[in-house]
């Protein structure tokens, strides 16, 4: 790969000034309609500017659940690769890196050269991108274990690499956090302890000035919030509480038990201009966050990483569909011993896990008529068992099998064992990135009207997340390489490039 110091894109519709980069883009698709039997297609093209600010600023990331396996490990991360640590094992000396984060660590093609070969550039090289090194890190648990003691109770990082992010990890501590035993299982009852009381309310407030006195103290441009604590049952949504931004509130200020924990935090992030990620399977982000934040101009996102099991399932599936195959049958196991392994095991924990893994499948399924009858779907059958002995270190397996030519059965069985945290804290590294980097992208129709920030609701990273929540009435994706494709298409769309389509008829026409 090219190291680049600048990528300088030459283009009558692009123009580079100290503060922006500003695009003039043509966004073409295809209108279809119908006409009796027929269906006719219509190409169709709208003209947008886009604009993306060039100046990041200083960036910190908050963790709700600072303290966990995730929490920590990304902690230990982000710090091994500033200081570019190397620590001993048993194979050797080994150096930090960010394998398995698209940003850092992922390609994406330009172009090609004069002799017709592919040319790629980092992800982070296309825009102007915050650098994993200039994020500082903050958050909330309710167990009181400073940084350090977190990291050595996860088991995820090697022992002498724990030696040398010690010191620096024991002098950081979670801030005290929203405890509501309702809402995650009675099985993390004893590590409960650092704890912000008072009402719904009164939370709600210490919640947002933490947040304040952490911009303040460190002098941030932009503050993240996101969400990688337990996972929470599903709150009972109801007309009158969840529904709409001006209900949350007073069932807010009236102490209404279903309002969960992880709404709370989600309410006092974006009123205090913060974009809130949610990386658990709960229902966190009802109608009245998402109201607020539109009506606020803050992103939110959720739910729940797609780090391994699903990411994958979200491949096989639409390769299999894809390619005339019929999954009928898709059945997944899994087992793993850490603390998220250990709150799953109680079953409304549970059902929020099996809610978001369950529904992956659809829009793969559903863009094919030819193997699909209208509502017919795959039988999908999700198992989580906790094993405390393997720790961190899940064991997913899954069988899937497929109807072939002339019914015949094709059977395949996929068994990945991954340390959990150490695929997911790329991702939560690659969702504030990502989320940093929308913010400072706006867009309008003509030179006359205003610009306008994307939707509030952040589908464009539903690459990283099982469940992508998406603005109301749009529909879901959740094959990865059409999510990645948005993701790569999008970066280019700022930069007056077209789409990539992976045609080259340089090579093909004569
Ligand atoms: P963990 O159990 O090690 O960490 C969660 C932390 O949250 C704990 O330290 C706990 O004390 C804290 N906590 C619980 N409730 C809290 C609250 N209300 N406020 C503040 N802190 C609170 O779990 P892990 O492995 O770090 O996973 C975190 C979340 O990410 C889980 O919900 C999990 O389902 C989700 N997730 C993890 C994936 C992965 O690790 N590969 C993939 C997809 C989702």
């Amino acid at each position: 790969m090219d190291t680049l110091g600048n990528l300088i894109v030459s283009s009558p519709n692009i123009k580079y000034t100290d503060d922006f980069i500003y695009s003039d883009y043509e966004y073409k698709d295809t209108l279809v309609t119908r006409n009796g039997n027929d269906l006719v297609a219509k190409p169709y093209q709208s003209s947008l500017q886009i604009r993306t600010g060039r100046r990041i600023g200083k960036v910190g990331v908050m963790l709700v659940g600072w303290g966990g396996n995730n929490g920590s490990t990304f902690t230990a991360a982000v710090l091994a690769n500033r200081h570019q640590l190397s620590w001993n094992t048993r194979n050797g000396k080994l150096d930090s890196n960010w394998f398995g984060s698209i940003t850092q660590a992922s390609t994406v093609r330009l172009g090609l050269d004069e002799k017709g070969n592919d040319v790629f550039v980092g992800m982070s090289q296309v825009l102007p991108m915050v650098h994993p090194d200039d994020l500082v890190i903050d958050g909330w648990d309710i167990s009181p274990l400073n940084l350090a003691e977190s990291m050595v109770r996860a088991k995820v990082i090697e022992y002498d690499l724990q030696m040398k992010l010690k010191k620096e990890m024991s002098a950081m501590k979670p801030r005290p956090a929203i405890y509501d035993p309702d809402f995650i299982a009675a099985n993390q009852a004893d590590r409960a302890t650092n704890l912000i009381r008072g009402t719904r309310y009164e939370q709600y407030l210490q919640i947002r000035a933490d947040i304040k006195d952490f911009r303040d103290e460190n002098d941030l441009d932009k503050v993240i919030v996101l969400w990688t604590a337990n996972t929470e049952r599903f709150c009972e949504v109801k007309p009158g509480v969840h529904d709409s931004d001006v209900n949350l509130e007073k069932a807010l200020r009236a102490n209404d038990p279903e309002i969960s924990p992880s709404t709370i935090f989600a309410l006092a992030a974006i009123d205090e201009g913060c974009c809130y990620i949610n990386g658990s399977p709960q229902n966190t982000l009802v109608a009245g966050v998402v109201e607020r934040a539109e009506k606020r101009g803050v992103f939110v996102a959720g739910d729940d990483f797609k780090s391994g099991q699903t990411k994958l399932k979200s491949v096989l599936v639409d390769f299999l569909v894809s390619a005339g195959l019929k999954p009928v049958s898709i059945v997944s196991y899994n087992h793993l011993g850490n603390n998220d392994g250990k709150n799953l095991s109680a079953p409304k924990q549970f059902r929020s896990k099996e809610i978001t893994k369950s529904n992956v499948v659809d829009d793969m399924v559903e863009s094919n008529r030819i193997l699909y009858a209208q509502g017919e779907k795959p039988d999908h059958v999700v198992v989580i068992k906790y094993v405390p002995y393997v720790g961190d270190s899940k064991r997913a397996m899954d069988e899937y099998t497929s109807e072939i030519l002339l019914h015949g059965t094709n059977t395949i069985v996929v068994h990945n064992t991954c340390e959990d945290s150490l695929l997911a804290v790329p991702l939560i590294l690659d969702l504030v990135v990502l989320a940093e980097l929308f913010a400072r992208v706006s867009f309008r129709r003509q030179a006359t009207d205003e610009w306008s920030g994307m939707h509030a609701v952040l589908s464009p990273l539903a690459y990283l997340l099982k469940a992508p929540l998406v603005p109301p009435g749009t529909p879901v994706v959740n094959a990865l390489f059409k999510q990645r494709a948005c993701i790569d298409n999008i970066l280019r769309a700022c930069l007056a490039l077209p789409p990539a389509t992976h045609m080259q008829l340089e090579h093909k026409v004569p």
